[in-house]
């Protein structure tokens, strides 16, 4: 069983908002379009996007929507009276939605918060039958694994990066299986899009990059990051990193997802005081591609 607590991670949620705005800026700028003036971002965590959005368009009314009040009141504090916020789940269909936006969308934004939804297609339908004529659902999920380690870290064994992102594939099973009356997609966002009924589905993914060295800070966010995903696998409080990934959230768990091999060699790498910490190596980098589909609502 698997519980996400939404509050407990509303402070990782802002600090991902606020170490994500050169991305979330890009992004924005890309979906840009001429007569577009009403804009939710569903799931909108701390906020980010919503406020990049409302930065790129600036004539838009921007409307952010969380399901969780304590995440809503990060997102509210970060978009600092640029969007309103409004409280509503996706799980309870279109017509909460449809309240809190109050117009017909010409832009939808959802980024990792659709994958929470116990029906995925559902919410995809729901969100799709928000849009105005000729509006567009932005998905933001997937995309491939981010890389941050070199292969052999001289502690445990080599591949210590690629068996945290197995692990944390089959808890993101584990995860949907828990959620109640949770229904399998068996295809991709873009087969999601159409069968909502949109058009010319499609998939920008964007590669990032930040080579070695890091700086301080951002060294600071990429080991937080794993310490959050480690926190994540075994259901514990190791220290007070602040994560900038796409993570599912502080976790309830009783499964083992961790070989007790690989779990020493994570707490070697995590323990500021020990001759293995992370955050004193030279040689971690961001690499991530991360995956925006596109459909379009009929004119
Ligand atoms: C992984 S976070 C992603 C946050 C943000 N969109 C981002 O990309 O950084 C998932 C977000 O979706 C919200 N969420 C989860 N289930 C939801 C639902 N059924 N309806 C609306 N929001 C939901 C959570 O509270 C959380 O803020």
């Amino acid at each position: 069983m698997i519980e996400i607590d939404w509050a407990g991670e509303a402070g990782r949620l802002r600090a991902s908002a606020e170490g994500e705005t050169d991305w979330n800026a890009a992004v924005a700028r890309s979906l840009v379009r001429d007569g577009t003036k009403v804009v939710a971002d569903i799931g909108c965590g701390g906020g980010g996007m919503a406020k990049a959005l409302a930065e790129a368009l600036p004539g838009a009314t921007v409307v952010a929507i969380d399901a969780d009040p304590d995440v809503l009141e990060q997102a509210r504090e970060h978009t600092a009276g640029l969007v309103r916020c409004e409280l509503a789940s996706m799980d309870d269909g279109a017509a909460p939605l449809r309240r809190a936006i109050d117009a017909p969308a010409d832009l939808i934004w959802a980024s990792a918060s659709v994958h929470h939804a116990a029906d995925q297609q559902a919410a995809v339908d729901a969100l799709a039958s928000l849009l105005a004529p000729g509006g567009r659902l932005a998905l933001a999920e997937g995309g491939l694994p981010a890389r941050h380690l070199p292969w052999d870290l001289g502690v445990g064994e080599p591949g210590l990066e690629l068996r945290l992102d197995l692990a944390q594939d089959r808890w993101f099973k584990a995860m949907r299986d828990s959620l109640p009356g949770s229904v399998p997609m068996p295809y991709g966002w873009t087969e999601a899009l159409t069968r909502a009924g949109l058009t010319e589905a499609t998939t920008r993914s964007v590669l990032t990059e930040t080579p070695a060295p890091l700086s301080p800070e951002r060294l600071d966010g990429v080991v937080g990051a794993f310490r959050t995903r480690i926190e994540r696998l075994t259901g514990s409080e190791q220290g007070h990193g602040h994560g900038h990934g796409h993570g599912h959230g502080h976790v309830v768990s009783d499964e083992e997802w961790l070989t007790p091999e690989d779990l020493d060699a994570w707490r070697q790498l995590l323990d500021p005081d020990g001759p293995h910490y992370l955050g004193r190596r030279s040689d971690l980098a961001v690499l991530s591609v991360r995956s925006v589909h596109l459909g379009h609502a009929p004119r």
